[in-house]
């Protein structure tokens, strides 16, 4: 299928085809070997039902403190690399010069769910985020740049990417249901995505 644009957010259908699906998960789950998945808490003390990790210079990480990036996983350890197939993927569709400084590795076991949110903890919301979804299909939200309003939803599959950027950077979104077990990536089913980021502001020193 050729892209398309829903409110401005790019989807590419698949963005990475079935082998390179699978090698990314080999990197993937080395990602998770160095820096655990975990179930992040919301600042009001409620366990997400997705887990999460983190690649890069910067994590993302959510508790009773809040939403913030940490340059550390909760454990203490540093977080592994963004690993050199991600950041292809970034060069070849996010559109921009500035490399990610942040990779979140999102898993959905069965019955998970992202409520509609806004990604904005980062320090320069001219800079897009990507998505790649991995294994089971996904029922994805797209909504307005305030809360509630008309929506827009499209099943995300394995290979997918979908770019937030420019007038569609700070949409709402959030992903309703996964079809579990419809996609066989996994052999226990669920679903990965994985988003990059530029979170940090642009300092002196590299990125990376
Ligand atoms: C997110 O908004 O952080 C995740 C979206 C997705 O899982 O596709
Ligand atoms: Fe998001």
């Amino acid at each position: 299928m050729e892209p398309f644009d829903i409110r401005g957010v790019r989807i590419v259908p698949g963005a990475l085809d079935a082998s390179a699906q699978v090698d990314l998960l080999g990197d993937l789950r080395a990602v998770a070997a160095r820096a655990p998945l975990f179930h992040p808490e919301t600042a009001r003390g409620r366990r997400m039902s997705v887990r999460m990790t983190s690649a890069g210079r910067v994590g993302w990480v959510s508790d009773r403190r809040g939403y913030r990036y940490e340059p550390r996983h909760p454990s203490g350890a540093d977080w592994p690399p963004i690993p050199d197939r991600l950041l292809s993927l970034w060069r070849a569709h996010a559109g921009t010069a500035a490399p990610p400084d942040t990779c979140l590795v999102n898993f959905y076991g069965e019955g998970a769910r992202m409520g509609m949110h806004q990604d904005r903890d980062e320090a320069d919301l001219d800079q897009p985020v990507l998505s790649l979804s991995l294994g089971d299909a996904a029922l994805f939200r797209i909504g307005n740049l305030e809360r509630g309003g008309r929506t827009e939803s499209v099943w995300l599959h394995s290979g997918d990417v979908a770019v937030l950027g420019g007038k569609a950077r700070l949409l709402h979104h959030g992903i309703d249901r996964v079809r579990h077990g419809s996609s066989r990536l996994l052999p226990d089913g669920g679903r990965i995505n994985v988003t990059m980021r530029v979170a940090l502001p642009p300092a002196a020193g590299a990125r990376g």
